[in-house]
């Protein structure tokens, strides 16, 4: 190595020893007669003295910050009035003999001080992306990436796991996210797609006797992204043979307590509560539910079916519900912020979003006079409603009410944090198993089921025997996990009954025979040389990070990640490819580009 030692390493032992640091400059400072160099690299601070007698002084001290230099120099102890106590290095300093100017730097186009970079509009960053994770706080969410990745891989070794790259060249797949596709020179007018996960794979490995499964592996869904969704992502990915759900809790419980530990410090409590997906959406409005706070949906049904409310009435009698919840002390909410609950609803497809505001003694409500003693009672007592708190409804279909409260209530969190009357801690972390989901569900637009989770996921055994004659009761032996309100994984124990699979396949998701056959044909054949009963999981690495780290978006804990709209700011991809990779592509765009 070049250097002797990093920039957070010298302490008051090693005063008097010749030493060679390499690193950036943070800052030059004059002291009226010698300049101060506060010289940094991935691990700390060293300060560095520099005589102006020194040959290269002229050079040196007009430098621009984020120059990288190398110095030869001595230890010696900082005088007692500038020790400081902040910095690991902060008893001793640097005396330069001699200097080297590695790269100058340019004018930066943001400032480098975590506070102040995290100011500057995020599109200016990816595209200086380098500076950007030169950042301390960057390179402290790398390093603790790196950390969990560390501790996966380890633990997942020491439970007989192999890793086992599967290929990102796939073929494409109905029945999944939107897939990105790479037309294949060698196969004129053929395309491969990109993995949206190994799922396929991992299952094949499994009727191959490998046991126990895992990757990191890199999948690619070409979905519309948000915060918690890029593209490309990556997922910690497993299966094993021979095994049932609760197995695959425990071992991930497991394994979560182990990357807690170990990054944060913090002792996870198991066994995770478990809640099926009805329960879950009883209560909270959502299949993840945020646990951190209270705020708990009910059901109003029977208590409204003879309503004088004909909204109510009316949504009982066609078979929907009513539910409500007490957003507690959030009747000091102002008009837009009402405003925003209402959008909101809406935007999940209601038609309005009925309220009981309990203010200075009063109830107040456009559907006050709708509503009788009787009904009052039921909602005071059952919703504990008190002065300072404000009741929403929704009325219809049971999935659409449950959702449109689910968003309601997430809002009201934001807004009662606001507001100061809610408090979340940093180190509350609260998962949970969702589970019990239906193996299908009803598609309206297409008019036919599509699987919850994915199709290769196995019913309920006592609930084959109505797969054909009952699809929308079978109960799916899928799990979720979930922590404060952010799916970060999912699983599932797998069909491995060739004509389960293929009931599936056909009479179920109504896929033509010859699709099936040609895109599953080689799974169905798989099963029938000796497939284990399986199952296995995959946790969104990504989103764990940025849980891990205490930033909402993924995109702070992926080294080099995409835009909204799927660009590399840094590399300007997506970009045009020339007309000649177009031909030896065998493609041709139907896209007018100006030329
Ligand atoms: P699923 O599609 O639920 O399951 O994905 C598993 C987990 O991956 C994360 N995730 C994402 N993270 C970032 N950006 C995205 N676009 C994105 N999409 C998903 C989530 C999610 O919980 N093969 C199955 C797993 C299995 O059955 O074993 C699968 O891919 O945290
Ligand atoms: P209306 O009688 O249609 O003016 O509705 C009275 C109140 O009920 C308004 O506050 C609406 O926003 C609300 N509302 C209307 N439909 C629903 C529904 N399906 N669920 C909950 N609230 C509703």
């Amino acid at each position: 190595m070049k250097k002797t030692h990093n920039c957070s390493e010298l302490r008051e032992e090693h005063v008097g020893q010749h030493v060679r640091l390499i690193g950036w400059i943070q800052s030059i400072r004059d002291h009226g007669g010698l300049f101060f160099i506060d010289l940094r690299d991935r691990e700390g601070v060293t300060q560095i003295v520099l005589d102006p007698k020194c040959e290269k002084f002229s050079e040196i001290h007009s430098l621009r910050d984020e120059s990288v230099i190398e110095i030869v120099g001595h230890v010696e102890r900082r005088p007692d009035e500038t020790i400081n106590e902040k910095l690991s290095t902060g008893m001793i300093e640097v005396i330069a003999e001699d200097i080297v100017i590695h790269n100058i730097c340019e004018p930066l186009p943001f400032p480098m001080e975590d506070a102040k970079a995290e100011q500057v509009n995020e599109d200016l960053r990816l595209t200086y992306r380098y500076l950007d994770l030169r950042r301390r706080a960057s390179y402290r969410r790398l390093l603790l990436r790196h950390k969990i990745a560390h501790a996966v891989r380890n633990y997942l070794d020491a439970n007989g796991f192999l890793e086992i790259e599967t290929p990102y060249l796939f073929k494409t797949t109905p029945e999944g996210a939107r897939e990105f596709l790479v037309p294949s020179r060698l196969n004129p007018g053929m395309a491969y797609a990109l993995t949206q996960s190994p799922q396929q794979y991992k299952q094949m490995l499994m009727v191959a006797g490998v046991e126990r499964y895992y990757s990191l592996a890199r999948c690619f869904r070409d979905e519309d992204l948000r915060a918690d969704r890029q593209p490309e992502f990556t997922q910690i990915d497993l299966e094993m043979s021979f095994i049932d759900r609760e197995d695959i809790y425990g071992l991930i419980e497991g394994m979560l307590t182990i990357v807690w530990q170990d990054t944060l410090g913090i002792t996870l409590k198991t066994p995770f509560l478990r809640m099926p997906f009805k329960d879950a959406m009883n209560q909270y409005g959502s299949d993840k539910p945020d646990m951190r706070f209270d705020m708990i949906i009910q059901d109003f049904s029977e208590i409204f079916k003879d309503s004088a409310f004909k909204v109510f009435a009316e949504a009982i009698k066609n078979g929907g519900v009513v539910k409500a919840f007490n957003a507690s002390k959030l009747a000091c909410l102002s008009q837009g912020e009402m405003k925003q609950l209402e959008d909101a609803a809406r935007v999940m497809g209601a038609k309005g979003l009925a309220f009981i505001k309990a203010e200075n003694g009063q109830w107040k409500s456009p559907i006050l006079k709708f509503l009788n003693e009787n009904e009052k009672n039921i909602l005071r007592e059952r919703l504990q409603i008190e002065d300072g708190d404000i009741v929403f409804f929704a009325a219809g279909e049971w999935e659409k009410s449950c959702n449109i409260l689910g968003r309601v209530r997430l809002e009201c969190r934001d807004l009662a944090i606001k507001h100061d009357i809610l408090k979340i801690a940093k180190d509350d972390f609260k998962f949970l198993w969702v589970v019990d989901f239906p193996l299908m569900t009803f598609d309206p637009e297409q008019n036919r089921y599509v699987s919850t989770h994915h199709p290769f996921t196995a019913p309920v055994p006592e609930d084959i025997g109505i797969l054909k004659t009952h699809p929308h009761a079978v109960r799916g032996q899928h799990y979720d996990i979930v922590l404060n309100g952010m799916e970060i994984g999912g699983g599932s124990i797998r069909i491995h009954q060739p004509d389960v699979q293929e009931i599936i396949f056909k009479d179920i998701l109504q896929i033509p025979n010859d699709v099936v056959d040609t895109r599953f044909g080689y799974m169905l054949r798989a099963f029938k040389y000796g497939a284990p009963p399986h199952g296995g999981i995959a946790l969104g690495l990504d989103r764990l990070a940025a849980i891990i780290c205490g930033t909402s978006s993924i995109r702070d804990v992926i080294a080099f990640p995409k835009t909204q709209r799927g660009q590399d700011l840094m590399t300007q991809a997506p970009s045009q490819p020339t007309d000649k990779q177009m031909r030896d592509l065998f493609i041709t765009s139907t896209v007018e580009v100006e030329k």
